[in-house]
This record gives C-alpha cells, structure tokens and sequence, in this order.
C-alpha cells in the first residue's frame, strides 16, 4: 500500500518536472522563431536636421517608411581622413565611401570595381562591390519586386565599417590618413523606380529629388565614375545574363523580345514623358520579363539627372571599348581621377591591375552569334537621338558609337559582362 502510493507520488512528480521543462522548452523555441520573425528596426542614425527647411521639411508631414535623407543632419567628416569618415554618437569611426562606380550594368563596372580594388590604398567594403542600397534596399527593390528587405542609411554605413576598422587602427602620422573605400552599383545611375517614395517628390508627376540629390546631401564630395558601352551591344549582353534561361535564347529570340519592348516602350510615351516612362517601377517589371531592359540604354537621360546636381569634374565617365582596349592607360587615368598614389609598371603588374585577365564573363553569352543586322538597325535608330543629345552633353564624338567598320563593332569581343 505504502510502496504504490510512494511510487504514484515518484509518478507524478516526475511528470511535474518533466511538463514543466516541456513547457519551457515549447516557451524558448516560441521566443527563438518569434524572435526570427521579428521585423527589422533601424538603429536611430537619423538625426533632424538642425535648422529644418521648412520647403524640403515641413513640420508635422507624418513620418516617411524610409529615410527621408534630405531632412537629416549632413555629417561632419574628419579632415584626418582622406575618405569621409567622422566619430559617430556613441564613439565609434564611421564611413561613406569616398568613391562610387554608378554604372552601368553589362559595362564591365565589375571587371573595373575589381581592379580599383587592387589599389593597395583602397579598402573593400562589406559587400565587396555593390551594395545595391541606394537604388534598391533603400526602397525594399529587387530586379523587377518590391517586397524585399528594406534597409536604412544606417545599414549603408554599416558596409564600410571595414575601412572604418583598419583606419581605428593605424598609428596617427603626420598628415591624413589614406585608405579610401567605394561603392561599386551599376543602378545607381539610371534606376530611380523609388522616387514616389522621396518625402520631397509627393504630389509630384514627375520626379524633382533623384538619387543624385540625396547623395550628395550626405556625401558631397564624392568621386562617381561610369563606363557606358555601345547600348545596342550592351542590350544583347544583357538580354543573356538576366534571368538566365540562355539554352533557349538565340538571335532570333532576342530580335522578337526587341520587337515588344520597344512597342511597350512606344505605348507608355504615347502619353508619358521619356523620363517619366524611364524611371518607372511598372515599365521597368514589364521589360525585365521580357529580358530586354531597353530603357536602360538611354544613357543621356539618366547622366542629366546626376550632371544637374555634381559638377562635371566630380563624374569620370569612360567607355567600356576603350576601357577593353586599353585597360592600362585607363586605369592610370581613373587613379589620377580617384587622386590614389600613382602606381609603378612594376606595381601595377604585381598588384595584378593590368595583368589579370577580365573578370565576370557572361559565360552564357560566349559562343553566341552576333545579333541580327535588322536587330541592330532598329535599335540603333532607337537610340540615336539620345547618343547624340549625350555626345553634345559630354562633348565628346566617340558617344556616337559610329564605328568605321560596323563588322567590328557588331563582334566587338564582347567578353565584358
Ligand atoms: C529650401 O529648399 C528649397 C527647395 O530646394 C530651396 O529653394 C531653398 O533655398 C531652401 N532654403 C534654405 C534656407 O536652404
Ligand atoms: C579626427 O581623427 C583624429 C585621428 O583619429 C582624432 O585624433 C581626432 O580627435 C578626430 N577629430 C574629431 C573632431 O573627431
Ligand atoms: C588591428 O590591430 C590589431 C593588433 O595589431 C590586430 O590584431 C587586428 O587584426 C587589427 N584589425 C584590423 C581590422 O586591421
Ligand atoms: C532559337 O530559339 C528558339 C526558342 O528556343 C527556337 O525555337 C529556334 O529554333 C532557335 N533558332 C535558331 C536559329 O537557333
Ligand atoms: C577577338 O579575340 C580573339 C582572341 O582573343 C582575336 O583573335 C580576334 O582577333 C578578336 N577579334 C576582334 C574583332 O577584335
């Protein structure tokens, strides 16, 4: 009688414990997947800024979903650093990056970004090249969605916490320290999809406050370079990178998508601006499901955007054809542009700047037949009147693209991107 009770007693209390830490181990795995699932909250960098513009920033508009860039504070670097960096609230070093390749994509800007990296002077950010925040995170973008995650200034200036590390590191000398880090996001130039989410463009048709702008609010002293190619060529490079699907891609096929995204281009300027159509989030779905990003190629139209609010001399832009040509002799150019050291041949072979073979080849695209003549024709046409309104901005002939030999032009070893 004693002994069934003990061990009904035994039973029972071992069931106790046994409920109660099954109980606490359902109530941890809850925390842990709710914890997952939380939705990301920003760390406060936004500061107000100190004497708010009452036209940009008017009391009492309700809060924005993203930063509202042009309301905040603009940092004060510290002039001990070449790169923009300054001491942030709660002590610790902080950085923009002091250059950015902004486009374009299928330019080779990889194949660039990768070679200023080399530079013994320059410090790779988190993300190594792009960190996709300015056209993309910033707003929750993606190629062609919307529903990504989105991500604040504060995360921008997270990715550059490697430069900020190493210069915690150094042992003040005489003089300014001189590592420097860059962003390198081929849409930053032209994808402006966000701009109805600006605080600054509401109510507005069309956009005022681009990228541009908000750069250099925070950044004003940024060195921007860009490689443009011949659009047309740089179209069909693309056309076999997005979206992969190259088996089933051919010549033939590129010329039928050509065919319906200009006729989607046609239809929303039949009662659009060109600028108005070119930034758009809808025009932009459409053309990549057709993996013919044609609006992309109207290069003048986007360069106005970032000309209108940077002085000409703070925008090196090149060509990709004589970046390929002659990488040596632009390379030395973008180091004098960027004021890094000048490197010595010796230097610059060991650095492997200019002895390195091209980087991120669109594999798919080798062994491709060169596009259709009657492709080439419709597209040159399509984009002549803005080669030329760029060749008149840059004042420079070699925009045309006009080759001698349109042959040469149209096989162009287009082993870049
Ligand atoms: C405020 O912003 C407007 C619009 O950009 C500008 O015209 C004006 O000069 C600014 N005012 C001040 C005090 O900065
Ligand atoms: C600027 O940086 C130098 C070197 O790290 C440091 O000694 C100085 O205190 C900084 N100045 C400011 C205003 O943060
Ligand atoms: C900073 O210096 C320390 C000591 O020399 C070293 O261990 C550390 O790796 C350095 N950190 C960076 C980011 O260079
Ligand atoms: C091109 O690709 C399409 C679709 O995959 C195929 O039907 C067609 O036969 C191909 N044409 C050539 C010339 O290879
Ligand atoms: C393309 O590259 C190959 C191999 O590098 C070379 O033999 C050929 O002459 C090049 N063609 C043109 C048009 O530059």
């Amino acid at each position: 009688m004693m002994d069934t009770r003990y061990i009904q007693l035994c039973a029972s209390m071992i069931c106790i414990v046994l409920l109660t830490s099954l109980q606490l181990y359902v109530k941890e795995q809850t925390r842990i997947s709710r914890t997952k699932l939380l939705p990301y909250v920003p760390s406060p960098i936004p500061t107000p800024v100190k004497e708010p513009n009452t036209t940009l920033c008017p009391q009492g508009r309700p809060k924005p979903t993203i930063d509202d860039i042009l309301c905040m504070a603009p940092f004060t670097f510290n002039s001990s650093h070449k790169n923009p960096c300054w001491t942030s609230v709660n002590g610790k070093l902080k950085c923009l990056p002091y250059f950015q390749v902004i486009g374009m994509d299928k330019c080779g800007t990889t194949d660039l970004f990768a070679r200023i990296s080399r530079h013994p002077d320059v410090v790779p950010n988190i993300k190594n090249k792009e960190t996709m925040w300015w056209s993309w995170e910033r707003y929750g973008y993606w190629l062609w969605s919307s529903n990504a995650r989105r991500t604040y200034l504060s995360n921008y200036i997270h990715y550059f916490d490697n430069l900020a590390l190493r210069l915690n590191n150094i042992s003040r000398k005489k003089g300014k320290t001189q590592l420097v880090t860059g962003d390198g996001t081929p849409m930053d130039m032209w994808d402006f999809r966000g701009w109805k989410m600006i605080p600054q463009n509401k109510g507005l048709k069309e956009p005022q406050y681009l990228t541009p702008y908000l750069i250099r609010h925070v950044n004003r002293d940024v060195k921007l370079l860009i490689l443009l190619r011949n659009p047309v060529d740089r179209l069909y490079s693309d056309y076999y990178f997005i979206d992969n699907g190259e088996r089933s891609k051919n010549r033939t096929t590129f010329h039928q998508a050509v065919v319906k995204a200009i006729d989607v281009l046609k239809k929303c300027e039949e009662h659009r601006s060109p600028r108005s159509c070119l930034f758009d989030f809808n025009l932009n779905a459409k053309l990549v499901k057709h993996k013919t990003r044609i609006h992309l190629g109207f290069y003048a139209v986007f360069l106005r955007e970032w000309l209108s609010v940077f002085p000409r001399d703070q925008i090196l832009i090149m060509r990709t054809e004589d970046y390929s040509a002659n990488t040596k002799s632009v390379m030395k150019h973008v180091f004098d542009f960027l004021q890094l050291k000048s490197l010595k041949e010796l230097e610059l072979s060991k650095f492997k700047i200019t002895t390195s073979k091209r980087e991120y080849v669109t594999k798919h695209k080798l062994g491709k037949q060169p596009m259709l003549t009657k492709t080439r024709v419709m597209l040159e046409n399509l984009y002549r009147p803005d080669t030329e309104e760029l060749s008149r901005l840059l004042k420079d002939k070699r925009f045309l693209w006009i080759s001698r030999d349109r042959k040469s032009g149209m096989v162009e070893n287009s082993t870049i991107n």
